[in-house]
């Protein structure tokens, strides 16, 4: 293996800690604690497992953390409700549903009901627009995640040649937008994309968003290049149940210059974003 592995755990306990300090910063000085409101429906493991972590680690970093689990069968008015509960109560600077959502709910309503000013994971119509008209959004937590590791590990990113590989709305497109702002040129590639392998070739930043366990290996990965792998897909190996990424490791660690792991890479820096953008909604609304 010749890649360097950024190591996001590193990075996000780091991350964490200028989180802890900032809000213990915000009660001693202001009397203020910030609180995070996660809303859950429905019983997905998944989702659970991310649920009770970012309660746990919203705690750690000394905030307030409100847990509303709800049932699958909750209705579209009643979940409503209970987001503009959280709007409009003063101790909550975050509201997050967590996705995906049961298919009887419509997503894009319920994430366009939450406050702009406390839609920490920035999914909002007008997060949206202002990331992609350059103005001071609330960002998406993963992709922001990716951009933090990308600078530190490379610095200056004008210039580079970027290929995020997948279009959804909570990864490709905002990381695209964040590529574009630090001066990259950037491809967005798909599933419907002709000659993946010779677009992912000419990339010096790759990003893998695109949920499919190992679909990117070595020889698409330009010598020198920085993979990030926004992947983690279970699969069964030898018996074993293993995590994996969008990048097969082994073989793309033999060509790119520095790759993340999965575990341990872009996952942590998503939670530790969630609670650094729970802190600039507490700030903002103290302003
Ligand atoms: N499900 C998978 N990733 C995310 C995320 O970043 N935010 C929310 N709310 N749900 C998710």
């Amino acid at each position: 293996m010749t890649a360097q592995i950024i190591d996001g755990k590193a990075s996000a306990a780091q991350l964490r800690s200028r989180v802890a300090g900032h809000v213990a910063w915000l009660k001693q000085e202001h009397g203020i604690t910030p609180g995070l409101a996660v809303v859950l429906v429905g019983d997905d493991p998944a989702s659970e497992v991310y649920v009770r972590n970012k309660g746990r680690q919203t705690i750690e970093a000394g905030m307030n953390s409100l847990e509303h689990k709800l049932p699958t069968e909750t209705s579209q008015a009643d979940l409503l409700a209970l987001i503009e509960q959280l709007n409009s109560d003063p101790d909550i600077h975050g509201v997050l549903v967590q996705l995906p959502l049961p298919s009887h709910l419509n997503g894009d309503l319920v994430l366009n009901a939450i406050d702009p000013a406390k839609d920490v994971d920035g999914f909002h119509i007008s997060n949206v627009g202002l990331l992609g008209t350059g103005q001071n959004a609330m960002v998406p937590c993963t992709p922001l995640g990716c951009l933090m590791l990308l600078r530190s590990h490379l610095g200056d990113l004008s210039g580079l040649e970027a290929v995020v590989v997948g279009r959804s709305n909570i990864v490709g497109k905002p990381m695209a937008q964040l590529l574009l702002g630090d001066n990259c040129t950037v491809t967005i590639a798909h599933s419907r994309t002709r000659d993946l392998a010779s677009i992912c070739r000419r990339a010096d930043i790759l990003v893998a968003a695109v949920g499919r366990p190992e679909m990117i290996p070595g020889d698409w990965v330009k010598a020198g290049a920085t993979v990030i792998d926004v992947g983690i897909n279970r699969i069964a190996r030898d018996g074993k149940q293993h995590l994996v990424g969008d990048v097969d490791f082994r073989s793309a660690a033999e060509v790119a210059g520095a790759i993340t792991p999965v575990p341990g890479g872009v996952g942590p820096m998503t939670i530790a974003c969630l609670l650094a953008n729970t802190v600039t909604a507490c700030c903002r609304a103290h302003r």
